[in-house]
């Protein structure tokens, strides 16, 4: 009887941690994304043996929290450039807010992610999307986006596709 109970309490044991770490294939979240090898780099290059989705996302919300501030740092400098056009100023001040706004999402999302609210975590990822789109395209439908030849427009992309892996990662968490 003794022994019976203790194969029930691993048992019970083990169907808790493979609940509790859910592990999906790098190659299948990244075959989805718009850059699946862009996608694979990134995710193989976390260190260390945690590999369940809830630290694969945690781990790529911090590199697009990296990704975001250096956005803002070059934002920075491109509006303190001296000689800028009035179109120029205001598209960097539009994507300045942008910017910042996806900040505070990503400050969000690591706790949304702590609280697995994972449904609200993908709705944050995808509106960083959208405030990329925002700033590149500009804001209001129908605008002609600002023909912008600084590197923003790179550093913008590497933000959505980061903010894209996350998304996808966090559809695995939420439930069916
Ligand atoms: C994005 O973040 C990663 C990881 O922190 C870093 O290696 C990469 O250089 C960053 N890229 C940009 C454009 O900020």
């Amino acid at each position: 009887m003794a022994r019976l109970s203790f194969i029930i309490v691993v048992f019970l044991l083990c169907v808790s941690f493979i609940y509790a770490t859910k592990i999906v294939d790098v190659n299948t979240i990244c075959k989805n994304t718009i850059n699946p090898s862009f996608c694979s780099t990134l995710l193989n290059s976390k260190s260390g043996a945690s590999r369940d989705l809830v630290s694969l996302a945690q781990y790529t919300i911090d590199v697009a929290h990296t990704n975001a501030t250096n956005t803002i740092n070059l934002i920075e400098k491109l509006i303190a450039q001296k000689g800028s056009s009035e179109e120029a100023q205001m598209h960097y001040h539009s994507c300045l807010s942008h910017f910042n706004e996806i900040v505070d999402i990503l400050v969000d999302s690591k706790v949304l992610l702590k609280r697995k609210i994972y449904d609200s975590a993908v709705q944050e990822a995808n509106s960083i999307r959208i405030h990329v789109d925002n700033c590149i395209s500009g804001d209001s439908p129908g605008e002609s986006p600002y023909h912008d030849t600084s590197l923003l427009p790179k550093y913008a992309a590497i933000v959505d596709q980061v903010a894209q892996i996350i998304s996808t990662i966090e559809n695995y968490l939420v439930p069916a």
